[in-house]
């Protein structure tokens, strides 16, 4: 694994875009998985902005779902889909027919599994994948004890993502359930990347990087990611012993 620590969460950001726009350059037909979260957010913007200004085409670009809330509606400003919606897809032009997410209002979500599944198969792979870190240790919805054989799944949020979860949404929001990706396409995907900013992360951030890797702690797959990379910032490495790898952190 990667590590690269840096100062503070607009230079985490800048590095993250640069990763993003990067692969599109050298692969204008790449597979994209991009969480939502308030971690990412500044790094979408930036890199749709770098994108525009340096005429990086994303048009051509698959893109895949991490995860969704089950039974909220994609019109709600707290789904997933609404947050890629306006900060990816708008931005980048990206035409619906590539753009694959959880439909989590669908009669039948094991269905919707199996659909994302095939849509993963279908496109050769995802090529880049950018996740976040809950506080329970979180990949996407794959909360602690999930099994890292499962691929697309629904699973019953555990107590800390539903209640920091109430943070997307402008009022109170029934929750109980995701729909994700497994960690084996967490793993599959050609590259990882990790982000974690602020203190609030610390804690979580050297379980999943230092305690030996379990189950209880979906976010220690990074580890054992052949092109696996933590892009953090020192605010959440506070607690690490570990130290930033090449390349030189900024
Ligand atoms: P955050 O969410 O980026 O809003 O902290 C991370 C997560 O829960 O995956």
């Amino acid at each position: 694994m990667q590590l690269n620590i840096f100062k503070d969460y607009q230079t985490l950001s800048l590095h993250a875009a640069e990763a993003i726009v990067e692969t599109v350059k050298s692969k204008p037909t790449a597979v994209l998985c991009f969480a939502t979260g308030d971690t990412p957010r500044l790094a979408y913007e930036l890199a749709a902005k770098k994108a525009i200004n340096e005429k990086v085409d994303f048009t051509l670009c698959t893109f895949i779902g991490l995860d969704e809330w089950v039974g909220i509606p994609e019109q709600n400003t707290g789904s997933c889909r609404f947050f890629l919606e306006n900060l990816v897809f708008q931005p980048l032009l990206i035409e619906p027919a590539r753009i694959h997410l959880f439909d989590a209002m669908s009669a039948d979500l094991d269905r919707e599994c199996r659909k994302m599944d095939e849509a993963i198969a279908e496109t050769g792979g995802i090529d880049l994948m950018i996740v976040g870190v809950g506080l329970n240790g979180h990949i996407g919805f794959n909360e602690p004890g999930v099994s890292p054989e499962l691929y697309a799944h629904v699973i019953n949020l555990d107590n800390i993502t539903l209640s920091t979860g109430q943070k997307y949404f402008s009022g109170a929001t029934a929750l109980k359930q995701g729909i994700t990706l497994g960690l084996k396409q967490v793993l599959q995907s050609k590259k990882l990347i990790l982000m974690a900013s602020g203190t609030k992360k610390a804690k979580v951030i050297q379980k999943a990087l230092e305690e030996p890797i379990n189950n209880d702690m979906p976010a220690g797959i990074i580890r054992t990611h052949p092109q696996g990379q933590a892009m953090i910032d020192e605010d959440a490495a506070a607690l690490l012993h570990l130290q930033s790898t090449a390349p030189a952190s900024e």
